[in-house]
């Protein structure tokens, strides 16, 4: 079986979130089990520097208006395919200029990714390599299934994953010709969205299979809060949004062989001590504070609900707890949280950035992470901490719902919680997740088995690759009848 795979982050290539976490590590897990995948990426930078001198195979004069050159090479165990248009992709922010405003020229740069995997689905690269399946991510990736549609190309079979519903891709309608959209697909029934062009809409429609990032957001999908605008689209397919849980790459994120930390497992603790000591030295925090150092790994956005955090702050400090933070985005979160650390040097600590290695201290070395998100549609960051013995309080929405075990009455008498959960979107619910932390961790050794049971939980890619490797299986012989 032969999958290509296309999106517009991968790890360790290009990521601004945990889209990349996910085309970086579950080809890998395909190709365990016998699939035959290519991943096509945007030739951004960091994409580029790993095909360098590489020839091309495949190639055309004008993809809307820039010639395109696709380049192959093995990088990290994933069989890269980069595409080379420097004209619209040889910048360093993917969707954004410097100043957070969207390229205006996006649409023709996520058109000709999309054209391009089309094209390579319909007649194959020059090296005879062709695929059954085209796995496509997000909006980014919505017009494949458009295009291949509008060529009438009938033996390929298409899926796209939603990891985010709220990026749609949408611009002005009177693009549709320069974009080479069918005409007659411009109804509500289309890729129309409120007189607008809506690509992830398109793939919605055009896709043989629709799937997303967990069970439980794949319900969410249907309503009204959770579908923006799409939810009528999904309910209306034959076969609505399949949930397939995300895993993550255990052997990128194994705190028993973790340069960045000092390593430990669940077996042996001490280093996990270590790191803990690293990280509140890392934070200039005094560690004097008798309550659980809580982290947060974020992108600074309103779907984080980390507000919902600031708001919380002055009660957890009462209580002898501390804080580390660290992310990017929304100017004004970023400044409340650096006037936060600023009033509590001992107690706050933020670092506004990217940084992969502290991302890693931070699993390690807090005792819990905070997850207070207003919609998850899989999120990673809770299951990192899980692997790193960080006990995830987590807001019981999308993944977060389906991936922790709330240390309820039940899951402590049978022994099984694994974490934190509480209604999404509320300050008091938060709140009281966060007394209920103090309280166990209180509690030493109820503390180290809710760590234990953390740190075995399955989190891997092997079951869910499993689930896909059946679901291209199905879809195929559907496809092809
Ligand atoms: P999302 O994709 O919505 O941002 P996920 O939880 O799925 O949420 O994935 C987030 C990924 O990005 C995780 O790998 C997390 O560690 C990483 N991440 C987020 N913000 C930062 C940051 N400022 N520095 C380093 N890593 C970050
Ligand atoms: C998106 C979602 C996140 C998910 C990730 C990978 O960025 O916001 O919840 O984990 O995609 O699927």
């Amino acid at each position: 079986m032969r999958v290509l795979f296309v999106a517009s982050e991968c790890v360790p290539l290009v990521k601004t979130g945990g889209l990349a976490d996910v085309v970086g590590a579950l080809p890998k897990a395909l190709a365990a089990k016998g699939v035959d995948v290519r991943v096509l990426l945007p030739g951004y930078p960091g994409v580029m520097a790993r095909v360098d001198g590489k020839k091309g195979v495949w190639q055309a004069e004008d993809v809307f208006g820039k010639r395109a050159v696709v380049r192959r090479a093995a990088v990290d165990g994933l069989d890269l395919l980069a595409l080379d248009m420097p004209d619209y992709f040889d910048r360093d922010g993917l969707y954004v200029t410097d100043e957070g405003a969207d390229w205006p020229d996006n649409p023709f740069r996520f058109a000709s990714l999309s054209w391009v995997a089309a094209e390579i689905a319909r007649d194959g690269l020059t090296d005879g390599w062709r695929p059954d399946i085209v796995h496509a991510h997000d909006w980014q990736t919505g017009l494949i299934a458009l295009y291949l549609g509008a060529w009438g190309v009938g033996d390929v079979a298409t899926i796209l994953t939603i990891h985010n519903i709220s990026y749609q891709g949408l611009c002005d309608a009177t693009l549709r010709r320069a974009l080479k959209l069918p005409e007659r697909g411009f109804t509500s029934q289309g890729y129309e969205f409120y007189g607008r062009i809506n690509f992830l809409k398109a793939g919605l429609i055009h896709s043989d299979v629709v799937t997303t990032v967990s069970p439980t957001y794949a319900r969410e999908l249907e309503s009204p809060e959770f579908g923006c605008g799409l939810e009528g689209v999904l309910a209306a397919r034959q076969e609505r949004a399949i949930g397939i849980l995300n895993g993550i790459d255990t052997e990128l994120w194994d705190p028993a062989r973790d340069a960045a930390i000092e390593t430990f497992s669940v077996q042996s603790l001490s280093g996990r001590r270590a790191s803990r000591k690293a990280l509140l030295k890392a934070f200039a925090l005094d560690g004097k504070r008798s309550g659980p150092l809580f982290g947060v790994v974020s992108r600074l956005t309103d779907q984080k609900g980390l507000d919902l955090l600031l708001g919380v702050l002055p009660e957890m400090l009462r209580a002898d707890g501390s804080l580390v933070l660290l992310g990017s985005g929304d100017r004004r979160l970023e400044e409340a949280f650096a006037g936060a650390a600023r009033d509590h040097a001992d107690a706050v600590g933020v670092r506004i950035g990217y940084d992969e290695t502290l991302a890693h201290r931070i699993y390690a070395g807090s005792d819990a992470i905070l997850v207070p998100s207003r919609f998850e549609p899989c999120g990673l960051t809770q299951m990192y901490a899980m692997r790193y013995g960080a006990l995830p309080v987590v807001a019981r929405t999308g993944g977060l719902a389906d991936t922790i075990i709330d240390a309820n009455a039940a899951a402590l008498g049978a022994g099984v919680a694994t974490g934190f959960q509480f209604d999404p979107g509320s300050r008091e619910a938060l709140s009281n997740a966060i007394a209920k932390t103090f309280a166990v961790f209180g509690e030493t050794s109820l503390w180290r088995k809710l760590q234990r049971n953390a740190m075995k939980h399955p989190v891997g890619w092997n079951g869910p690759a499993e689930r896909y490797v059946d679901l291209y299986a199905e879809t195929l012989a559907t496809r092809r009848g």
